[in-house]
């Protein structure tokens, strides 16, 4: 489609390092994020995930592959012009106030004087600094920095945001706020393509994801559909001594934490399943597709020595 908001093709890079062999960070990444979503880039510590972003930045000089953002080049600058961006390891100029800082950050994004003036106080409330704006960065603690790193990302309005690990350094409050800070650009239209190991993050935000490991896409789609176990769900039900013959010949995984049985089953069988609780005057607590965790898939990925989705 030629209207993708991001569009990475073929992406390649090999880093020389003086004196040592070669690294080949990344092989061959492809992603295409829609307009007004919010994508994920998903995978293990040195996937490939931060080289891809940098190489879509024009941080990094790519070996090999296209990207583009709206449509147009953003390895050059006049490419990256709706473009902001939150690194992983943001330089933070620390001798500054948040308000120095904000302005210092819109002359090097391009963003003119009046307009980093007008936002500053609105991005900084927005992230939770608004009583930090005269406070030098040196007071700053991690997550507070995280803030004014995510802040600096949103001067000029950006349509399309690229976050490499917003949530890093935050305690659950912020996580929470960088959560529907991302939803509140969605719903503004923006397009936000997101770096994360969080799988918690992952889910109650992204529409579609592309999972790296090893410097490729080991799988892409939406998230929900990537970690349900076939066929599979899981059960968690009260009330019985013992669980009737009829599911225990089909259950797998029983464990009884607290009185609380809890097994997964075929879901075809989930209506019977249900019936047979029913009748042996147990309580059904829950019934839910049974799905992998991130961690699991990640694991698996990992011990795929060809480095190709799990089944
Ligand atoms: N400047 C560099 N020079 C040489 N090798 C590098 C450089 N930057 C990254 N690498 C290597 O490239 C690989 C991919 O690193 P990258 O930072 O892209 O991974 P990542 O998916 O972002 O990992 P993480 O989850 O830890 O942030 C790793 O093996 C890393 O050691
Ligand atoms: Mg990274």
């Amino acid at each position: 489609m030629a209207d993708a908001a991001i569009r990475v093709q073929g992406a390649r890079k090999v880093y020389s390092m003086l004196g040592k062999p070669k690294r080949e960070a990344v092989s061959d990444v492809s992603i295409t994020v829609e307009p007004g979503t919010i994508h994920g880039l998903l995978g293990p510590n040195g996937a490939g995930k931060t080289t891809t972003l940098k190489m879509l930045l024009g941080l990094v000089r790519p070996s090999a592959g296209t990207f583009e953002v709206l449509g147009a080049d953003s390895t050059h600058p006049s490419g990256r012009r709706s473009l902001g961006f939150l690194p992983e390891q943001p330089y933070f100029p620390v001798h500054l106030t948040a308000r120095q800082a904000m302005r210092f950050y819109g002359s090097l994004a391009g963003v003119d004087a009046q307009g980093v003036r007008e936002q500053t106080p609105k991005l900084l409330a927005r992230v939770g600094l608004a009583d930090a704006e005269r406070t030098e960065l040196s007071k700053f603690s991690r997550g507070m920095l995280q803030r004014l790193g995510i802040a600096q990302a949103l001067l000029g309005d950006p349509v399309v945001v690229i976050l490499d690990e917003p949530a890093s350094g935050l305690d659950p409050v912020g996580q929470r706020d960088v959560r529907s800070l991302m939803l509140d650009l969605r719903a503004a239209g923006v397009t936000v393509l997101l770096s994360s190991h969080q799988l918690s993050e992952v889910e109650a935000v992204c529409d579609r994801v592309t999972i790296l490991n090893r410097g490729v896409v080991a799988a892409e789609g939406d998230i929900n559909v990537l970690l349900n176990v076939d066929g599979q769900s899981s059960v968690r039900a009260s009330g019985m001594m013992s669980l009737p013959p009829r599911i225990a010949e089909l259950a797998e995984n029983v464990a009884v934490p607290g009185g609380v049985w809890v097994f997964s089953i075929p879901t075809q069988a989930t209506r019977r399943v249900v019936d047979t609780i029913d009748e042996a005057g147990g309580t059904i607590i829950a019934v839910a597709p049974k799905r992998e965790s991130l961690e699991d898939y990640f694991a698996a990925l990992l011990a795929s020595s060809d480095g190709e989705a799990p089944s």
